[in-house]
């Protein structure tokens, strides 16, 4: 029997997030990493830096003691209006759970978990671009397709 906890992320995570964001996105890659030991350096860097405080925050999914996923949220402040109303928006992004644990509900664990961080911090909207496979999983989560946002996707430009 595995024991599951869900748990915000600590700035020592962050070597293991840093290889586990590497997994994530060499899964379904057929380009080489050109310095796996590298990047794992300097993105627990840049991971320390984020999870030190700021406008970060992330969650881990750990099995027997073990962080086997990972998500986390960006929360996009608003500028302030004259009338009482919800100060941010959230960015959910790096949402991973390693391949032999999926499918026994860590990434919808993690998500709930984002999603009622983000209530008790007054986030008016979350958004997500979701993988082709992943967005079942959003939408039971309470995840809807925007009716009124609008995109200008820069990277389509030749
Ligand atoms: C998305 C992901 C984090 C879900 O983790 P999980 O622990 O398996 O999630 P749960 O067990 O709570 O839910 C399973 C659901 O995830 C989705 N899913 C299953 N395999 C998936 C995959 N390889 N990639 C994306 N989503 C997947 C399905 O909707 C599945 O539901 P189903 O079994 O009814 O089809 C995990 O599958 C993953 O890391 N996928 C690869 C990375 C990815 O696509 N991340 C999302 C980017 S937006």
């Amino acid at each position: 029997m595995v024991e599951v906890r869900i748990r915000s992320a600590r700035v020592g995570d962050a070597p293991v997030l840093a290889r586990l964001r590497c997994e994530f996105k060499c899964e379904d890659e057929e380009r080489a990493v050109p310095d796996r030991d590298g990047f794992v350096v300097e993105c627990t860097r840049w991971l320390r830096d984020r999870l030190a405080g700021g406008r970060w925050v992330a969650w881990v999914a750990e099995c027997d003691g073990v962080v086997r996923g990972h998500v986390f949220l960006q929360r996009v402040e608003k500028i302030p209006t004259p009338f009482p109303d919800r100060t941010e928006l959230g960015y959910v992004t790096n949402f991973y759970v390693q391949p032999g644990y999926r499918g026994h509900g860590l990434g919808r664990a993690l998500l709930d978990a984002v999603t009622e961080h983000a209530r008790d911090h007054l986030v008016d909207t979350m958004v997500v671009w979701p993988a082709e496979r992943s967005a079942a999983l959003y939408r039971r989560a309470g995840y809807t397709t925007p009716t009124e946002l609008l995109e200008l996707a820069l990277t389509d430009e030749a």
